[in-house]
């Protein structure tokens, strides 16, 4: 494992003292043997280390978490048991940017054009991260997430509230253009609900209206 229990401490009491309102907590990225991504991927790693977390800080924590597994639920599960506040879904997804035709990687590195896997993001993932925000609406209750993943539009992040989203991030979308957008996505976010008749957000918690329906024929988990 790459985390120890001390270090989580060190950096969450810097963050407590800073005075940081919540922490949105990783258990996923780093893909380097026995980092982030391989603790998200195991959810007794993931239980322990929100058990740590807890215990160290009284601040509210999300844990974020990788898409890179079979079951996105039973991490959430897992960070749900220790006693996370919430989970961020989700992470970039891995993925191979892409070869030429003569077989060379794009992009590469050096004279021997070296490439790795890396974390892809932006709209291209953004099935993926609704996908992972409703199955784990539907598979805890009222436990909140924060969405995040390809939202590059009001009407895509509204996709995800009404997926069982509670709050939204935009990364991608900000590093494609600037902050400015995150007004135009609030205006955008109004007019829609006014479009809607729904007129006010503040008692909504964003499990309602209630998640997708799957065919009965299939399972969602
Ligand atoms: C260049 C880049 C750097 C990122 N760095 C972090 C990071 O330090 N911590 C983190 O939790 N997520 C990080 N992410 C993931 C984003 O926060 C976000 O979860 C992901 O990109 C999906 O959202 P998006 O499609 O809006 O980009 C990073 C993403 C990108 C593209």
């Amino acid at each position: 494992m790459g985390l120890a229990c001390g270090q989580v401490r060190f950096v969450l009491y810097g963050r407590e003292r800073n005075g940081t309102g919540l922490w949105t907590g990783k258990i996923c990225g780093m893909g380097e043997r026995g980092m982030g991504l391989a603790c998200g991927q195991d959810p007794e790693l993931v239980r322990n280390i929100c058990r740590w977390v807890r215990e160290a800080v009284k601040i509210p924590f999300f844990a974020k978490l990788t898409p890179n597994v079979t079951k996105i639920t039973d991490i959430a599960k897992a960070a749900h048991e220790g006693h996370a506040d919430g989970v961020t879904a989700t992470n970039t997804v891995s993925g191979l940017m892409g070869l030429k035709g003569n077989g060379a990687a794009w992009p590469s590195i050096g004279k021997e054009k070296r490439t790795t896997y890396g974390g892809v993001s932006g709209n291209a993932i953004r099935p993926i991260a609704l996908r992972a925000v409703t199955a784990v609406a539907k598979a805890i209750p009222g436990f909140p997430i924060l969405a995040t993943g390809g939202i590059d539009s009001a009407e895509a992040g509204l996709q995800f509230l009404q997926g069982g989203a509670s709050v939204l991030q935009v990364c991608s979308a900000i590093q494609n253009q600037d902050f400015t957008l995150i007004d135009d996505y609030i205006t955008g976010l109004k007019t829609l609900l006014y479009l809607n008749s729904i007129d006010e957000l503040h008692d909504w918690d964003g499990q309602s209206p209630p998640t997708i329906k799957t065919s009965t024929r299939k399972t969602c988990t």
